[in-house]
Parts: C-alpha cells; structure tokens; sequence
C-alpha cells in the first residue's frame, strides 16, 4: 500500500484522500470518505473510470493488449492449459500439482448430472426457446434443489455450489440444445473430458456411440479457456452486485447469465456471426463500415471495439488462429471466415477505428469457430455463459471472502422533480 494521498481543494477547503497502489495497473483514490467528508458523490455512469473492488483473479492492460489469469498470460494458458487446470487456477490461484489436478477434476466430474426433475423444466418452455432464456431460468432454479449449498458464510458450501456450477453448465447447455432440436437429452459420460464430455452431450444421441473429435475436442478447450474470466466485465459485476446482498450463488449465476445475454456484451457473439452472414461478400463491407460509423445509425460492427482494450484482444488473436486451424484440419471453408478477415484489415485501416481504438474482441471470430464445429448460432452466447461460470464463481467467492465487502449501493444525480404537494385528480 502506497502513503501517498490527494488533495481535493473544495468549496469548504481541501481534503486528503490516500492513493492505493496495486501489484500492478493503475492506482486508485480511496474515495470512500468523499460523500461522509464533502457531501459530494462522484459521478460516473458505466463506472468507466470506478474501480469497485480490489481483485487478485485477472489483470487486463487494455492499452498494450495483456490478459493475465493469477499472472499467467492468456495465450500460454489456451495454447498449454486444459480448461479443468485454468478453472482450478482461478479459484485458488495457483496452477495445481499434478495430484491436486486429478482430485479436482474427480470432484467435478461427480457433479455432471442434473436432478431429474430439473429436465422438467425444460418441458415448460417452447422448443424455439433462446438457449439463453433456458440458462436463465434453469440454473436460476438450481437454488431450489441445492439447499445444502447456499449458506454462503460456509466456505466449505460455497465451494460445494462452485463445483457444482461448473460442473452442470455443460449438461445445463447441451440440454438446452438437445431440447431444441427434440432430441433426448444426454446423460454426462465422465470417462470423457470436460470438453469432450459437453462436446458429447451435445453432438451425441443415445442411438449411437459417440467419438470426440481431438481437433474440435482442442479448439472447444480452447474457446473455454479464452471465455473463463474477464476482470470487472458487466455481467461478473453483476453477479458480485447480486451476491453482496447474500443471494445464493445459484441466484447470482444467473443474474450474470441474464446480463451476459446482452448484445454489447456476451450476446455479440452471435451477433457478430450474423452481421458477418449479413454482409455476405466483401464487396458489402464497405457499405457496413460507412454505417458503423454513421452517428445517425445505430449500427455498430459486432464484435469490434471494447470498454478496456484499445489495442487488440488478445484473445482475438487466438481465437483468429484457432478459426483458421480449425477450418483447415475440418476441411471446411466458409466464406463468412473471408469477410471477416477483410473487414478486419479494411476497419484498422481506416481513421475512424484508428482514432477510436476500436478492434476486434473474443466474440468477432469465435462464431466462425462455433459454426464450423456445428453449433446453431443461438447456442453461442451459453457456450460464453458455460465457460464465464468458473470467472462468476471465483470472483463471487473473493467478493465473499473480502473483509472489506458490503452489499453493493451507489447513489445517483438526481434530475427529477423537487418536492410538490399532491393534486387530486379533479384538479388536474
Ligand atoms: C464482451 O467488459 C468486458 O470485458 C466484456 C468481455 C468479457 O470477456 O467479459 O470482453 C466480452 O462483451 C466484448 C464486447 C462485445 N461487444 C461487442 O462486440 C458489441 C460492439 N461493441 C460496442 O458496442 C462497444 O465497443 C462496447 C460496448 C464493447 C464498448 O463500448 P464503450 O466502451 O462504452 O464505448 P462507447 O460505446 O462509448 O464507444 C466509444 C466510441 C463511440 O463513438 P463516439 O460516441 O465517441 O463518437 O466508439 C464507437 C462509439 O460509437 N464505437 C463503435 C463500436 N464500438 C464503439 N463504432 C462502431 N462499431 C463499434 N463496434
């Protein structure tokens, strides 16, 4: 911790408030005090400039491009790392021994199977259900079968409802799939691994067997790994908001699937594969990047541009290099590959996205990826929702942890009416 402070000089005369260093990234002024010493609030919608809470999970520098989980970067954990070691690397912080890997990987495959009457609640939703409203209300209802795990004051039981989370996003996925194509739902297989299990659930029938495509099995582990936590992003704030009241994990999880679903955040994946189907050839691009950057139209190129990188995704850039192995060893070309690739080069081009730092992020190529490996474009964003549950679930139980933690209320500006007395509807 830093001794430094800084002086605010204010209309009543100056204040002192301390300066918080981090191991690394930008300090913080501890305005904690502000409200209780100058009667002043800061202001800051979309929190652009507000840390809201310290955190030893993620670090992103978005000026150079650097994603580190625990310290280690993004690129060494997709092209080294199995999904199963990056989840235990995220909740404890440190990469497991070889020992500590398999028990964990034991614990969670035990917890693969869903209650049977949890496939009844799949029966109350349309067929064209969005797998995404599925998730919502499914994990939502995980609440009501796992009251043994909800006393979040019990770290033992918040590690139980970890596990458990992580475990079922797949069977929870797939299921939803499964439910919309009117095929039987698969039973988890837990000789398989993580991935080629979900990939299993998924793409298996009980009709048959099942082989596990290793070059799909690989990118799948990879897509996991990419989408697995991502600092303060909307829908973690939203699940740690949710959890500082003390709702149970299943209610805060999801909560997040719920904020993730929104097009400017987890929901861009299939939006971007869309645009990208949209456009069609690359002789149609132009006519999409004079509208993105139309003021008077609301559109905007999906999967471009971020909050905190303003350089490149760097797991854009894995996932581009998994797009193109992927079509390759599939023997597949797409042409949606194509324009995405030329869009790329015409958009960091041209001034416009130069000037704004806008570039490609995680969900401008995952869909090719998704697509070609035969995934329909809505199942997209519960792919990020199955993957971001392990980030949700670490980040929730520091939140926990955290001493310092207090529900979660900001104040506002307020614009609206000063007082008035009431005026019965006879007189209006
Ligand atoms: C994810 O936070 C995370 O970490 C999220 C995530 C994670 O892993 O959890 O990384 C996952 O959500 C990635 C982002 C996916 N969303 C999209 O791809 C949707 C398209 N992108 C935009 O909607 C936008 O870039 C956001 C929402 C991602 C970021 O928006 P910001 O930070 O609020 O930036 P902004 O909207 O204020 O835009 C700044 C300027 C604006 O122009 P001006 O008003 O300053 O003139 O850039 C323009 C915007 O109009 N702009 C774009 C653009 N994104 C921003 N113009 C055209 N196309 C775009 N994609």
């Amino acid at each position: 911790m830093s001794d430094k402070s800084v002086k605010m000089e204010m209309p009543g005369g100056a204040h002192d408030f301390p300066v918080i260093d981090g191991t690394v990234g930008p300090q913080v002024i501890d305005i904690r005090k502000l409200y209780s010493e100058t009667g002043m609030f800061t202001f800051d919608p979309g929190y652009t400039s507000t840390a809201s809470c310290q955190s030893a999970i993620t670090y992103i520098d978005g000026e150079q491009g650097i994603l580190l989980h625990r310290g280690y970067p993004i690129d060494q954990l997709a092209q080294h790392s199995t999904f199963m070691e990056v989840c235990y690397l995220l909740l404890h912080g440190e990469l497991p021994a070889a020992q500590k890997l398999h028990d964990f990987t034991y614990t969670i495959s035990r917890h693969t199977m869903l209650h049977e009457q949890l496939a009844t609640f799949y029966r109350g939703f349309r067929r064209d259900a969005h797998p995404m409203a599925i998730m919502c209300g499914v994990v939502g209802a995980l609440s009501a079968f796992y009251h043994d795990s909800t006393d979040i004051t019990d770290p033992e039981q918040r590690m139980i409802a970890s596990h458990r989370l992580i475990a079922k996003m797949p069977t929870i996925a797939a299921s939803a799939h499964k439910y919309s194509i009117g095929q039987p739902f698969m039973y988890p297989d837990n000789s398989l691994s993580y991935t080629g299990n979900f990939l299993r659930m998924t793409f298996g029938v009980p009709a048959e067997p099942y082989e596990v495509n290793p070059i799909i099995e690989r990118a799948m582990r990879r897509i996991f790994i990419l989408h697995a936590d991502h600092e303060q992003n909307a829908s973690t704030s939203t699940v740690r908001l949710a959890g500082s009241s003390g709702a149970n994990p299943f209610a805060c999880i999801a909560a997040g699937i719920a904020c993730l679903w929104g097009p400017a955040h987890g929901g861009a994946n299939e939006a971007a594969l869309n645009m990208l189907r949209e456009i069609g050839t690359t002789k149609r691009i132009p006519e999409y990047i004079a509208r993105a950057k139309d003021k008077d139209d609301p559109f905007r190129l999906m999967g471009f541009g971020h909050r905190v990188y303003k350089n490149f995704d760097p797991r854009a850039k894995v996932m581009k290099a998994t797009a193109d192995e992927v079509l390759k060893e599939l023997n597949i070309t797409d042409p949606v590959l194509d324009v995405a690739k030329e869009l790329e080069h015409i958009a960091l081009n041209d001034p416009y996205f130069i000037d704004k730092k806008l570039y490609p992020n995680v969900d401008f190529y995952s869909g090719v990826i998704l697509n070609a490996i035969g995934f329909p474009t809505e199942m997209f964003t519960a792919l990020f929702a199955l993957a971001r549950t392990v980030g949700w679930v670490a980040q929730w139980n520091e939140m926990i942890s955290d001493p310092e933690q207090k529900i979660g209320r900001p104040r506002q500006l307020y614009t609206g009416a000063t007082q008035r007395d009431y005026v019965p509807v006879s007189k209006r």
